[in-house]
């Protein structure tokens, strides 16, 4: 019994809990996810697994991503960039829905299966009837020779090391990584994008893990918000474009360790119902980067905050326009857009471990839940 107790310390590495090590491991595991892949300077990209498949990927009609949770909104952030860079129609499914639903799936179709473990049984059902269609497989994995790797075509691993943590959080930047990589390779063998904004975003994506670094920072200032916030009993989180899947992802992290009811949503969409919940007590988390969504966001922020909702923004540093009608700011390094919920998603993941922290909750196994949904 000690000598485990001992050997789950060094694990944790001298963090408190899994889930904060594995937070704070991400400048590094971002830079796994990378290596070998790229080399912003003569704009070079390796996946071999992509080039082997060349002709497919550049004549693909359609990709279609499956996946469950996290590795779901992963998929979302996925489907911005490949249809923005590579101009591949893209539909993202949770896997549950998929496999029931007789979808309609043609041979030049290709579909990503994204999974952490590579075990959850609704995104293996869900390739395995892709496959039975004439679909050609890839897949997103983190954990090496899983089930889901071994039943794809091609595939590309994440190689984020171990995730104990049952809330996602190295894993899903580690994916949104990998993907990134694959949008602008196909990209660049689709010749759909520039080769000078090409190579501006290899070096953006080369700058990513310093720049997580940075956003780590905050972590004693977000630990102060979440004292203010823990008792709350419901949360709201709004993003648009690129951030939209970084509000998902918050609120997923935030229900699933803390118990706190959250709900995630493209922030024009509040106007079609969930705005009725605002009022005083309602803290409202917002997205709100400098994007091409920027003056947009603004604008819901002013919603909000004439319902008197209390809100909490993620902002681009040297904002000045938020700062002044939010009641919470924290404030970001800037990059491209597309890159954002890598940076953005940080001190969501921080956020929602420390409220769960404060209230007693059991961070790394949280009730209920299993890192692996290996079962329907
Ligand atoms: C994330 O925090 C969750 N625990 C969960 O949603 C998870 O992402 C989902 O079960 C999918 O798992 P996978 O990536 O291993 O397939």
């Amino acid at each position: 019994q000690k000598l485990e107790l001992e050997l789950e310390a060094i694990e944790k590495g001298g963090y408190p809990h899994f889930m904060l090590k594995e937070i704070f491991e991400q400048p590094r595991s971002i830079m796994d996810s990378m290596r070998g892949r790229l080399v912003a300077e003569n704009t070079q990209l390796t996946m071999s697994s992509i080039r082997e498949y060349a002709t497919r990927f550049k004549n693909a009609e359609r990709i279609l991503i499956v996946a469950c949770g996290t590795s779901w909104h992963a998929g979302l952030v996925a489907e911005y960039m490949i249809e923005e860079f590579a101009r591949i129609p893209v539909e993202v499914e949770y896997a549950s829905e998929f496999r029931y639903r007789n979808p309609v799936i043609r041979e030049g179709d290709i579909v990503i299966a994204i999974s952490q473990s590579g075990e959850t049984a609704d995104t293996l059902a869900a390739l395995e009837l892709a496959k039975a269609k004439g679909a050609m497989i890839f897949g997103v994995c983190n954990v090496v020779g899983s089930s889901i790797a071994r039943a794809t075509d091609a595939g590309a691993y994440t190689h984020a090391g171990p995730e104990i943590g049952v809330a996602s959080t190295k894993a899903f930047t580690a994916q949104v990584t990998v993907l990134s990589l694959m949008a602008m390779m196909i990209a660049e063998m689709r010749g759909t994008m520039e080769l000078t904004a090409l190579r501006t975003l290899m070096l953006e994506m080369e700058k990513i893990p310093a720049k997580v670094e940075q956003a780590l920072l905050l972590d004693k200032e977000i630990q102060a918000i979440s004292e203010i916030f823990k008792d709350a009993s419901n949360f709201i989180y709004l993003g648009r474009g690129f951030n939209f899947p970084v509000a998902l992802e918050g609120a997923l992290k935030l229900k699933e360790i803390s118990y706190i009811h959250a709900e995630g949503y493209p922030a024009a969409e509040m106007k079609h119902g969930p705005i009725a919940l605002i009022d005083e007590n309602m803290p409202v988390v917002v997205i709100a980067t400098k994007d091409s969504s920027y003056e947009k966001i603004v604008s819901n922020i002013q919603e909000v905050r004439a319902r008197k909702g209390r809100v909490i923004a993620i902002v681009t540093e040297g904002d000045t326009v938020i700062p002044q009608m939010a009641e919470f700011v924290i404030e970001v390094p800037n990059t491209h857009e597309a890159l954002m919920p890598l940076i953005s998603v940080i001190p969501l993941q921080l956020l929602s471990y420390h409220i769960a922290v404060m209230r007693g909750c059991n961070v790394d196994q949280p009730r209920n839940l299993a890192k692996s949904v290996t079962v329907e």
